[in-house]
Parts: structure tokens; sequence; C-alpha cells
């Protein structure tokens, strides 16, 4: 396969960076993105042929400058995996609104004009990948802002799954389940809830970022030509069985 230019947002941790890794590995030319120039220092350090770039998805300038920054040095960009995401995980009652503005100008906002941004410079028969989450497939507790921003994502892949097909690109989300990074780990959790969670999953762990990269991988591949529009849950089982 031809050296392809690959966007991950949010690719100096977790899953973003365990993707840009895979893709790196396989020979691409990989462009990540992150807000702390440190953390891009250490994984260029540790992966020179990983190019960084500070920037703040939620910064509309800041998406700009990233878009021209990569035009300039690469040309277009052939796969964007829309990464970035954080969470709020309060009762509604709890919520403030700047708290509700922080997150949906990063997982909604960020996200929608991201993805705007990145198609002027997207040819025909390139790939999009959107990081949602398995918490809006379910109803749950805590989860109203998080769960809600990720709803809006997933359906904004529906949609645009008809926009861009004139220009025959795919477009799909992954859901992730309990997957073990630096936002959301066993450790963090300490072993009790860690250990309450665990049993949720039919497969009795937390996910590795690997195993959402290797995803990330195919749906980029020529073997995922006909997965378009989908929000594929990858959470062990999680999703699948009901939770007593
Ligand atoms: N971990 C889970 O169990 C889980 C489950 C379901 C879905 N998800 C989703 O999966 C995605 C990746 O999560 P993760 O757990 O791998 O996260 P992570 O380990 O915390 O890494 C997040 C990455 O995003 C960057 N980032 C955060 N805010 C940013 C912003 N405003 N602009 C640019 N970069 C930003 C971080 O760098 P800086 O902080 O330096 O900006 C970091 O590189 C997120 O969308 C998350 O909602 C996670």
């Amino acid at each position: 396969m031809r050296k392809r230019n690959i966007l991950i947002t949010g690719g100096s941790a977790g899953m973003g960076l365990a993707t840009a890794i895979k893709f790196a590995e396989k020979g691409d030319q990989v462009i990540i993105t992150g807000r702390n120039e440190k953390k891009l220092e250490e994984v260029k350090k540790q992966y020179p042929n990983i190019y960084t770039i500070a920037s703040d998805v939620a910064v509309s300038d800041e998406r700009k400058t990233l878009m021209s920054e990569i035009k300039e040095l690469f040309g277009h960009i052939d796969v964007l995996f829309s990464n970035v995401g954080v969470g709020i995980f309060k009762p509604l009652s709890d919520i403030t609104e700047e708290e509700f503005d922080q997150l949906v100008n990063i997982n909604y906002k960020g996200t929608f004009f991201l993805i705007q941004e990145a198609l002027k410079n997207m040819p025909d028969d390139s790939r999009i990948i959107v990081n949602a989450s398995w918490t809006h497939h379910r109803g749950l507790m805590m989860s109203s802002l998080y769960g809600s921003t990720k709803a809006a994502i997933s359906h904004l892949v529906k949609t645009l799954s008809i926009e861009l097909a004139d220009k025959k690109i795919n477009i799909n989300a992954i859901s992730p389940g309990y997957i073990n990074t630096e936002q959301f780990n066993e450790a963090m959790l300490g072993e009790e809830a860690a250990q309450s969670r665990k049993v949720q999953v039919p497969m009795q762990r937390f996910g590795k970022a690997e195993e959402i990269a290797g995803l990330v991988y195919f749906l980029a591949s020529p073997e995922a030509s006909y997965i378009n529009g989908q929000d594929i849950l990858v959470d062990g089982g999680l999703t699948a069985v009901h939770n007593y």
C-alpha cells in the first residue's frame, strides 16, 4: 500500500497514541495533535517518524492553523482519526454551564468543525473514523453530558455518510468500552471500583488501547471498503449483556 497521510487528533496518549504507532509502524506518515507540548515532545523523542503539532480542537483558529500546516508540509489528508474527547461524569443537577460548554466545545463542536476543516483537504476515497463511546449506546448514571456529546457525533457520522458519498469518503464511528488509558484506567479507579466494572464485561477485563488501534487501522484499509456510516462497539461484550 502507498504511504498515506494520517491525521490523529489527541495522539499524544491513550488510543490516539496507540493508533499513531500502529500506522507509523506500517509505513504511513502520521501527524498527531494534542494541547500539551511536553507530551508531544515525549512522543517525538520516542517515535521520531511521528509528526506532532500542538493544537486544541476546541479553538477555531487552532483548527484552521493545523490544517494549513498539514497542507503546506504534507499536501493532503488520506485518513482522519478524530479521536479527541474528554469526560465529566456527574449527575445532571451538578453540571455547570461552564462544564457543559467545555465538553460540548471539545467533544461535539470541536469534532464537527475539525471534520469540516479537514474535508477541504481530503481527496476522493479518503477515510474518516470518529471516536465515540459505549456510553451513548446505554443510559448510564452520571453520563448525561458526556454520553449526549458522543451520541451527537455518532449521529453526525450517519448523516455525513450520505453527504460524503459523492467523494467516495467512508466515515465510521467506533465506540470503545472500558479501555485502560491515561484518562480512564484501573489504577485511577482503585481496585474495588475497577473490579465492579470488570465483572460487567463478559471478557472480565478492560481493553487495551492497542485493541482500538487495530480496528481503526482496519477501517482505514481497503478491506473495509463497504463499511460506512456505522458505529462499531469494541467493548469486550459490555453492551451485549444485561448488567446486574
Ligand atoms: N478510555 C476509555 O475507557 C474510553 C471509553 C470510551 C470512549 N473513549 C473516548 O476515546 C477517546 C480517546 O480517549 P483516551 O482514553 O485514549 O484519552 P487519553 O488517554 O486521555 O488521551 C487523550 C488525548 O487527547 C488529547 N486532548 C485532550 N483534549 C484535547 C483538545 N481539546 N485538543 C486536542 N487534543 C486534546 C490529549 O492530550 P492533551 O491533554 O495534551 O491535549 C491526549 O493526547 C476520547 O474521545 C474518549 O472520549 C474513551
